[in-house]
């Protein structure tokens, strides 16, 4: 039998590095650098990522046909260059300081990557966001749709729009550089005190709290906004484009002061920051969809880029339904762009076809490092740490989850391959049960050591999802947002209550995972993409009569999520979380021979950690 013919996607140096890995076409492998590193939004050459690819096909690297990097190095360059002369002598320090990384590790990638992976053959490049378009519609159920990237900013595109049609892809629009919708959101999320290319969830999660009484503001001041969904930044209100800050005084005089010290106490002017930045990107994501929905005529839309893991907006286009039905990148940021990239250069370069697998091509997400349901090798490493499990067959281990999970108690879950993506969708997850009240403070304090205005996401059956949401359509990773229904909800007496205490007064049947406008970030499961966790959920329903559970990622604040083993045992020895399911292992907290780790241990532990 011939070789299968091997294209290695590659994304690096900017944030989220990542490796995926193509045999004939089909996805091998895809993995966050990260998850193996342990740091998180690790931007460093992936070699760690490569070598987990190329491990899981068995190859060695002197058997890869191609390799592809997920953006234009020269194009970005250029960018940069002309920024320089436009900005000059404003940009002088920020392109001072780029330069030199740039020369040596950008401009000269092409030697970087070969020097890096020890290859002598030729690496190729796919433009940023035709690695989004790529990663959006080839493994996409469509035969054709309509897609649409938004993102910070690539070469020099920060939005795209375009049509895939059988084994191509075209963009036919694009907003540039320095407008971009990704780069404003991006300057609230600073100024209101959170973390470019992190804190953008915190800030999406901050809206309910707040009145938008400032969209006004950003729409008259800061930006021009076109029928298209097309903008114009006015630039006299940010930083970015000359100097290394997002935003300036200007700005800051406009929204009344400076930014938010990170870490200090979150007031109500952020909460309304927060409800009117997300306004105005929604009611551009709408007209953007109009625009490219009249323009191609088409019924279904793929997105990908940063701006696409904004749920709200994508799950209030979905509602809006300008198109018919939605599919968003599971890794709609860079690390997708990897995938993104090798799909590009199988399809459209190499000209194979394109076969719309249902439900997708994307296997569940599931395309990371696996822990198997039993290996010596595992035995040895939980022997090692002092570990005490016992060992189940998978119906008993479901029935052990789903019974734990309703005698209040919280399960991680590692087994099986971990996700490729920023969501966990069962593979490297915390369960909980979405009926108890005190759960969410519950799981952020003693599990997660943080306090969040966020709730958690609940994972609901396929089949039951229309009884608690208000869905329009599956979201099996996690990309939607939508509203508890009705008949779910319950009166909440929270008068005279604000922030975060408005959280904790129950709203629904599923108080734990529904936020204080209703709304709620819903994962559907199903049997074909995860069927050892639908199982768990079947028989917790049967147990309990309620299909929902808390799913949150397996990680502690400012950790990667879990991705050995070893790093589940000690997330779970660190927290208080009751029982870990490791493969098909289970451990009880109370049966462990070593004692959890004390406050001082625990804090040690956690240093570790990047807190953000
Ligand atoms: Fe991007």
């Amino acid at each position: 039998m011939s070789q299968p013919l091997r294209i290695l996607g590659i994304s690096a140096y900017y944030h989220d590095a990542a490796a995926a890995l193509l045999e004939d076409g089909r996805i091998v492998a895809a993995a966050q650098e990260e998850r193996f590193t342990r740091i998180k939004g690790d931007s460093a050459f992936p070699h760690h990522a490569i070598s987990f690819c190329l491990d899981t096909a068995g190859i060695h690297e002197s058997e890869l046909d191609y390799v592809v990097f997920y953006e234009n190095p020269l194009t970005k360059f250029e960018r940069l260059l002309t920024t320089y002369h436009l900005t000059a002598p404003r940009s002088f320090t920020s392109f001072v300081e780029a330069f030199p990384s740039w020369l040596t590790e950008k401009v000269w990638l092409e030697n970087e990557i070969a020097r890096e992976m020890g290859l002598r053959k030729r690496i190729y490049f796919c433009d940023h966001h035709l690695s989004h378009a790529a990663s959006a519609f080839f493994p996409s159920p469509f035969e054709s749709a309509a897609i649409l990237t938004v993102d910070g900013v690539g070469e020099w595109s920060t939005t795209t729009w375009g049509v895939g049609e059988s084994n191509h892809v075209e963009l036919r629009e694009q907003i540039r550089f320095p407008n971009s919708w990704g780069l404003l959101y991006s300057a609230f999320t600073h100024y209101t005190g959170f973390k470019i290319n992190s804190g953008e969830y915190k800030l999406m999660g901050l809206a309910p709290y707040g009145q938008p009484r400032f969209a006004d503001r950003i729409l008259d001041r800061l930006l021009r906004l076109g029928a298209d969904g097309s903008i114009v930044l006015n630039q006299a209100y940010f930083g970015y484009s000359g100097g290394l800050r997002m935003t300036n005084e200007r700005f800051h005089a406009l929204f009344g002061g400076p930014p938010r010290e990170p870490e200090s106490r979150i007031t109500q002017r952020e909460m309304d920051l927060a409800a009117s930045i997300q306004l105005v990107l929604d009611e551009g994501v709408l007209r953007m969809a109009r625009h490219v929905r009249t323009r191609t005529g088409l019924d279904q839309l793929v997105l990908a880029g940063g701006v696409a893991l904004n749920v709200v907006s994508i799950g209030r286009l979905a509602s809006a339904g300008v198109f018919r039905e939605l599919w968003v990148q599971p890794a709609s940021g860079d690390a997708g762009s990897a995938l993104g990239a090798a799909l590009w250069m199988w399809h459209q370069k190499l000209g194979h076809p394109r076969l719309p697998a249902k439900p997708d091509a994307m296997r569940g997400a599931f395309l990371g490092l696996e822990i198997p349901p039993a290996s010596r090798e595992d035995d040895a490493t939980l022997e090692k740490l002092g570990a005490v499990w016992d060992v189940l067959d998978e119906a008993a281990l479901q029935q052990r989850i789903a019974a734990s999970i309703a005698a209040g108690k919280v399960v991680a879950v590692a087994r099986g391959r971990a996700e490729f993506g920023p969501r966990a969708l069962g593979a490297r997850s915390i369960l909980g049960d979405a009926r108890l009240p005190q759960m969410q403070s519950h799981m952020n304090l003693k599990i997660k050591f943080r306090e969040s205005f966020r709730p958690f996401a609940p994972m609901v059956l396929a089949e039951d999802a229309r009884d608690y949401f208000d869905t329009t359509q599956e979201s099996p990773y996690m990309l939607l947002v939508y509203p508890v229904t009705a008949r779910r909800r319950i009166a909440a007496a929270d008068a005279g209550l604000a922030g975060i205490d408005l959280l904790k007064v129950p709203r629904s049947e599923i108080p734990a995972v529904t936020h204080v406008d209703h709304s709620a970030r819903v994962q559907t499961l199903d049997a074909e993409r995860n069927p050892f966790i639908t199982g768990v959920l079947r028989r917790f329903k049967q147990m309990t009569g309620c299909p929902v559970l808390i799913n949150t990622s397996f990680n502690v604040r400012g950790e990667p999520m879990v991705n050995t083993v070893e790093d589940a045992y000690r997330c779970f020895m660190a927290t208080e979380i009751d029982c870990l399911v490791a493969g098909n292992r289970f451990l009880e907290r109370e049966q462990q021979a070593h004692r959890p780790l004390d406050a001082e241990q625990r804090a040690q532990w956690l240093q570790r950690f990047e807190l953000d």
